[in-house]
């Protein structure tokens, strides 16, 4: 099957559950996550792991101590025969998976199997996340969008990129939304439910998370966090506000306590999966306007 044909594949996953990060730097991790974004500290956080809340979920991202580089990403499937489908799809592509209970229990979800992409990042699939009756507040009053639009999205960095697009979109998937120049390179997007991609794929000497995005209900949840972090001495935002070219999010990005930085968007175009798209576009840039460097 080639990338084209892989649109008649209904996506193995549901969306982008979890993120692990670490970070030499979890107490300014604590302050970036609650004073400038907006999450929450989830209750199942301990002393060496640091857990934030965006929703109903127990928790979305971890930040552990360690060097900034990104430690995992989570998947979620809709249940036991989407895992299963999943296993047998890699085990067949002769991929190496492992069902991982201990590593479930730790996650929080019912079951979990762990593999790894071409990237060489460490990648979760997992079904039946625990979720906290006690509602989500946010301690900035911001509400992000989530539900079956999953946690965001998250743009990997390779040396591999078609590898690991094919890895993504032939095996598992995942359906291409378009393709952005970003110059030397062309970044490939895709997606699993309405979000415009859960996941992007950029050509790059070596592997990095090069930023996850988090998306909220209005525009000025977006200034608003722009205020915070231009009014903060440690957290200064990484652009101005630009609208992206494809999914159409107007959004800032944002330097983390890890390498990777995170892009605080509102109003990205949403996609049905039922329109089986059979042509890809390709954007000549990133951004309408905007997203100047500062
Ligand atoms: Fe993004």
């Amino acid at each position: 099957m080639t990338v084209a044909d892989a649109t008649a594949v209904r996506p193995r996953v549901h969306s982008l559950g979890y993120l692990g990060l670490t970070s030499t730097d979890l107490d300014g991790w604590r302050t970036f996550a609650t004073d400038i974004a907006g999450m929450a500290i989830s209750d199942t956080s301990s002393e060496n792991e640091l857990r934030l809340r965006i929703d109903e979920y127990q928790w979305r991202i971890s930040v552990t101590p360690g060097d900034g580089s990104v430690a995992f990403v989570g998947w979620e499937v809709a249940g036991k025969a989407a895992l299963d489908a999943i296993v047998a799809d890699l085990t067949a592509a002769g991929v190496a998976v492992e069902e991982d209970s201990k590593l479930a229990q730790e996650r929080g979800v019912l079951e979990l199997v762990r593999s790894e992409d071409p990237a060489g990042n460490q990648i979760e699939f997992f079904y039946g996340p625990i979720t906290e009756s006690k509602p989500f507040v946010s301690p900035q009053g911001v509400e992000f969008v989530t539900g079956e639009q999953g946690l965001g999205h998250v743009v990997l960095a390779t040396p591999s990129a078609e590898e690991t697009e094919r890895f993504y979109v032939d095996l598992l998937g995942f359906r291409v939304s378009d393709r952005v120049n970003l110059g030397p390179v062309v970044a490939m997007f895709a997606y699993v439910n309405p979000r415009h991609h859960s996941l992007a794929v950029v050509q790059a000497p070596e592997r990095l998370l090069h930023h996850f995005m988090l998306e909220v209900t209005s525009l000025d949840e977006v200034g608003l966090a722009l205020d915070r972090s231009l009014a903060s001495n440690a957290h200064q935002p990484a652009t101005g506000l630009g609208k992206h070219t494809n999914d159409q999010a107007v959004s800032f990005y944002l330097t983390t306590p890890s390498e990777c930085r995170v892009e605080y968007g509102w109003a990205g175009r949403q996609l049905d999966l039922d329109l089986n798209p059979s042509t890809t576009v390709v954007y000549t840039g990133g951004s309408i306007w905007g997203h100047k460097s500062v």
